[in-house]
């Protein structure tokens, strides 16, 4: 069997570094890993109107945004398909007919939903498309039979969804569609960073994100602004390592090698961490320190950034052509979804010769 990957982002506004540990990261290194048949990298604007209804102007600015994000990581068209999820309108017909297959109560119990709804204060009004976001999700996934989906930890409800559905099309109608696999980022610091002020997620909202398209300048100041262990308040003072954001982010970005050329007093993390819990070791060390490791890991990324911004038209064209790829491939699978669904009239002679003698 061939291995697919789908995954993709809303786009709500830029991406960050969350985004880069979380997904980009690992993202580019499967693309050049080689062992992916295809990969499929979606803007899945769509969704994003799911929660912005009336706000179509600002998913529609953040298109280019996600874009050059994306091949600033070093996404490359050539080996991963990029494309705009509504530009394939295959993938609602897909949602409407595996609609059948959910019940309400199951999308009431989708944690993901669950939490979101709360986050959104929709409890008295949930949009039905936001409701039923899942199924739109089972459906691009299912378009392209992908069997992987990289994604963070707070979508596994969502693929534990979409194979349900798949085994239920699957069983009800006969098989045509492929049950996917989730991968998970490895580092648990991926899993998900804090924001520069130690809240649990970054967002945009509360101002706590570093962008991948941030300058040097606002970097540095982040970094050196952010939340640590609020109690240690001198240099002598052991400090907290656990949940503490500038560790995390140490966690999630800096190697060995970091050591050699920013800070040589150590070896490796668990030194600096050791000496930070001793005490000893101030805050602003350990930030600047940071800072080196996360603007070399940036630097290469706003260059390509900035060639890539040169030229937008080609990014839509880009765009365009992973759209266009992409929609015949949802065409197919949405010809074998409906030949199993029995609603493929027209191509089916049998039928027609059938009730044409039925009625002699
Ligand atoms: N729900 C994902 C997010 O919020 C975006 C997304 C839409 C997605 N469709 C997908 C991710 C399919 C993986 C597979 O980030």
């Amino acid at each position: 069997m061939e291995k697919i990957i789908l995954t993709g982002d809303r786009p709500t506004g830029k991406l960050h570094v969350g985004h880069y540990v979380g997904s980009l990261r690992r993202r580019v290194e499967l693309q050049n890993s080689g062992e992916y048949d295809k990969i499929f990298i979606m803007i899945a604007d769509a969704q994003a109107l799911t929660d912005n209804a009336d706000n179509p102007e600002k998913i529609r600015q953040n298109i280019i945004e996600v874009a050059l994000d994306y091949l600033s990581c070093g996404l490359d068209p050539a080996k991963s398909n990029l494309f705009i999820q509504s530009q394939i309108p295959e993938l609602c017909e897909l949602s409407f007919y595996y609609m059948n297959l959910v019940t309400v109560s199951r999308l009431q119990r989708n944690p993901t939903v669950k939490s979101e709804i709360q986050m959104r204060n929709f409890e008295a009004s949930i949009p039905v498309g936001f409701f039923t976001y899942p199924i739109s999700q089972a459906a691009d996934i299912t378009a392209f039979k992908a069997t992987t989906v990289p994604v963070g930890e707070d979508q596994l409800p969502m693929i534990e969804q979409t194979r349900e559905i798949v085994r239920k099309f699957n069983t009800v109608y006969g098989e045509a569609l492929v049950e996917p696999d989730v991968l998970l980022p490895e580092n648990k610091a991926c899993m998900r960073l804090p924001g520069t002020d130690g809240k649990a997620k970054m967002s945009k909202s509360l101002g706590n994100c570093i962008y991948l398209s941030d300058t040097p300048e606002d970097v540095r100041k982040k970094i050196m602004s952010m939340f640590t262990d609020p109690n240690h308040l001198k240099v002598s003072d052991p400090g907290q390592v656990e949940g503490n954001p500038v560790f995390i982010y140490l966690d999630a970005f800096c190697k060995d090698e970091h050591f050699e050329r920013y800070c040589p007093d150590y070896s490796c993390l668990q030194e600096m961490k050791d000496h930070y819990s001793r005490g000893g070791l101030g805050d602003v060390k350990v930030k600047k320190f940071l800072n080196n490791v996360l603007q070399e890991e940036l630097e290469p990324i706003r260059k390509r950034r900035k060639e890539f911004e040169k030229d937008i038209p080609e990014v839509y064209n880009i765009l365009k052509k992973g759209s266009e790829a992409a929609r015949e491939i949802a065409t197919k699978t949405l010809a074998d979804v409906k030949e199993k669904m029995r609603i493929n009239y027209f191509d089916d002679a049998e039928l027609i010769a059938k009730q044409a003698e039925m009625y002699k």
